[in-house]
């Protein structure tokens, strides 16, 4: 603690003086998660939380194209994310002219992008989904087949849940394309009655050998409801950090996949975030208002 000590008090100050507000995602480390944030979530949850606040300054603990989301939500707000280089594999895995190129493979299909894109990309999309609400999404727009970019896994994932036909993009999330199937029939054997919940960034085989499968935000909520006595959380690493202090009765089993864009946020760089204003994340106004639109369509379902 006293480690923290310094930059937790002077982070709290600073939020005070500038009328900031920390939006913190799950996969912060938990100083960040339970010393300084004041709204945690998935990214769904921070979409919403960032069109409700009514802050001067949002500083985004999480990766760049969360920050991206603040913005578009809030034009006239000051979005900061203390790391530009807080990216995403996901993220980086498709450009708006690859998206142009499938659109015109695929004439009339209908576009349904992961908030885990650049602006860019939302611009050239018809709606947004987030991993709490992909199913719901596709089966929102009434249609026979939807274009589901980027992440391959989820549209494969979301695919086995819909008779909509899915085409997907072949983006994967570098922390959770690692875990295996035997990866979990290992966890099983070495700790008997595990329950077993999967991120649906996660491969498909993953996905059928867990119990259950959930943005972070409803892996959470299962383990508040259901008290397992023993869970394994495959995802991000600091997520089973964050969650296992919130219940000491419940045994977490922890393989470790760190995310090193998220892990480029700290306290040292979000107190640098406050003091000198940086960095300030800006869309080009073209791009800002369809991608905007395909958010906000995704936000009012
Ligand atoms: P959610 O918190 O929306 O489940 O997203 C996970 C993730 O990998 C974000 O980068
Ligand atoms: Fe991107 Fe995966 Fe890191 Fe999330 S965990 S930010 S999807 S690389």
């Amino acid at each position: 603690w006293p480690v923290f000590a310094g930059d937790v008090d002077a982070i709290l100050t600073l939020k005070r003086e500038r009328n900031a507000v920390i939006l913190a995602h799950n996969y912060q480390t938990p100083e960040i998660f339970h010393c300084v944030a004041d709204l945690v979530g998935d990214s769904l949850a921070l979409a919403r939380m960032a069109t409700q606040t009514d802050a001067d300054i949002i500083v985004l603990a999480g990766v760049h194209f969360m920050a991206e989301t603040a913005k578009l939500l809030n034009p006239s707000k000051t979005v900061l994310i203390p790391d530009l280089g807080a990216g995403c594999s996901l993220a980086e895995s498709i450009t708006p002219a690859d998206v142009r190129l499938i659109r015109a493979r695929h004439p009339g299909v209908p576009v349904v992008t992961y908030v885990n894109t650049s602006a860019a990309v939302k611009a050239e999309s018809d709606i947004c989904c987030t991993s709490g609400n992909a199913r719901a999404v596709v089966e929102s727009l009434g249609v026979d087949r939807v274009i589901m970019i980027p992440d391959e896994y989820l549209a494969r994932n979301v695919a086995a849940e819909t008779r909509v036909e899915i085409i997907a993009w072949k983006g994967h999330c570098e922390v959770h394309e690692r875990f295996s199937a035997d990866e979990v029939r290992q966890l099983r054997e070495d700790h008997p009655g595990i329950t077993v919940l999967a991120h649906p960034e996660c491969p498909p085989d993953v996905v059928a050998a867990a119990d259950f499968a959930g943005s972070t935000a409803v892996m959470s909520d299962y383990v508040r409801l259901r008290q397992p006595a023993r869970v394994v959380l495959l995802t991000e690493c600091s997520m089973s950090d964050n969650v296992a202090v919130q219940h000491p009765g419940v045994e977490f089993i922890r393989p470790c996949n760190l995310c090193p864009h998220m892990k480029r946020i700290t306290l040292k760089n979000i107190r640098q975030a406050l003091e000198e204003n940086r960095h300030e994340v800006t869309i080009d106004p073209v791009v800002a208002a369809p991608a905007r639109r395909a958010v906000e369509r995704m936000l009012a379902l």
